[in-house]
């Protein structure tokens, strides 16, 4: 008994000298004497042992060596973790927060929306496609059947695993998806990324983003096409740049035209921009060819069309005077940030 007396003693004052400062250590202790092989549980065993009159007076001893193992467990944990109420001098709430960047739109993503709400306000409607495609939606069905010389204008990735698959080369592609799910009166821009298999340069990228136009109905003419894109010149650029247009080949369209816009970086007196020319190209456009009506059973003597497509990164360039194609994708935040508030 008095043997048993001293151990718990001399438990009572190592424990008292137990020192932690971090939660490992804090764990060790709880392990040491609280845990289920620990110390405070031999010692309780031993009540077996003892002769029956002084087992309360051990068990009040062992209680008490109990409660004083575990409030020194507790005062290891404040201390190993010191809560706010410990630190709380140490703050000056006063003090202003610090400041934190919130993000920008991509130059890009601001155009696109601009675009996108200028074609809205003529009611147009947004549609979207695949990015891999299939060889109909990205030709077929556009008038390039296989071995049309036209194909060569666009420089196609194609998917290893399935050739039959590829990367859209543009985002007419989805002129053909919409058209296989929606009758006319059709009228919907389609924005979206486009991949091309060029060498990446200041002017050339592998891939880029366009925003397709189509409008299908009964006696649509010319004149609604450059009506529609003279309205959207003015609404993106002012009303003081002028447009031209220029007659120009693609197959699923006939007429088909390039439009130009006065270059915007010069004003039209010539600069690397526009060559020296004066004009900046910004969009193919023509009349959708009866071809491509047939191919969705859409009847060309009944319905007429008109379609473009532009280069959404060119636009960007010539609002923005961006002269590096690969700026876009670089993702430098000393660029990005330079459109901090655009929306
Ligand atoms: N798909 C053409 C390209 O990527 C752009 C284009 C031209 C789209 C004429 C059209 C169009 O819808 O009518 O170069």
């Amino acid at each position: 008994m008095e043997q048993l007396l001293q151990q718990i003693e001399g438990y009572k004052q190592e424990a008292a000298a137990y020192t932690a400062t971090d939660a490992d250590a804090v764990e060790a202790y709880r392990i040491k004497y609280l845990g289920t092989k620990g110390i405070v549980k031999a010692v309780m065993a031993e009540m077996r042992n003892v002769p029956n009159e002084n087992k309360k007076a051990f068990g009040q001893i062992l209680n008490e060596f109990k409660l004083f193992i575990e409030s020194k467990y507790d005062a290891l944990k404040d201390a190993a973790a010191p809560s706010a109420a410990n630190t709380q001098d140490d703050i000056d709430w006063s003090l202003p927060g610090d400041d934190f960047a919130v993000g920008t739109r991509h130059p890009l993503t601001v155009v696109r929306n601009q675009i996108v709400s200028i074609f809205k306000r003529l009611g147009f409607a947004v549609a979207e496609g695949p990015e891999i495609e299939d060889d109909w939606h990205n030709f077929g069905a556009m008038n390039l059947p296989e071995d049309h010389p036209a194909r060569d204008m666009q420089d196609t990735f194609y998917i290893n695993q399935n050739p039959a698959w590829l990367l859209r080369t543009h985002t007419s592609s989805v002129q053909a998806r919409v058209m296989e799910k929606q009758k006319p009166p059709i009228r919907v821009i389609c924005p979206g990324r486009v991949y091309r298999n060029e060498t990446i340069s200041a002017r050339a990228h592998c891939f880029f983003h366009q925003v397709e136009g189509l409008c299908i109905d009964e006696h649509v003419s010319f004149a609604d096409l450059k009506q529609t894109l003279y309205f959207f010149v003015q609404e993106m650029f002012g009303k003081d740049v002028r447009v031209r247009f220029r007659p120009s080949y693609f197959p699923f369209t006939e007429p088909s035209a390039e439009m130009d816009i006065s270059c915007l970086i010069c004003g039209g007196s010539g600069c690397n921009v526009c060559k020296h020319t004066g004009w900046v190209e910004i969009l193919g456009s023509g009349m959708v060819h009866p071809k491509v009506l047939e191919n969705f059973n859409i009847d060309p003597n009944k319905y007429t069309g008109f379609a473009f497509g532009m280069g959404i990164e060119r636009v960007c360039q010539l609002k923005y005077r961006v002269n590096d194609l690969r700026l876009y994708s670089q993702n430098d935040v000393r660029f990005l940030r330079q459109f901090t508030g655009v929306v």
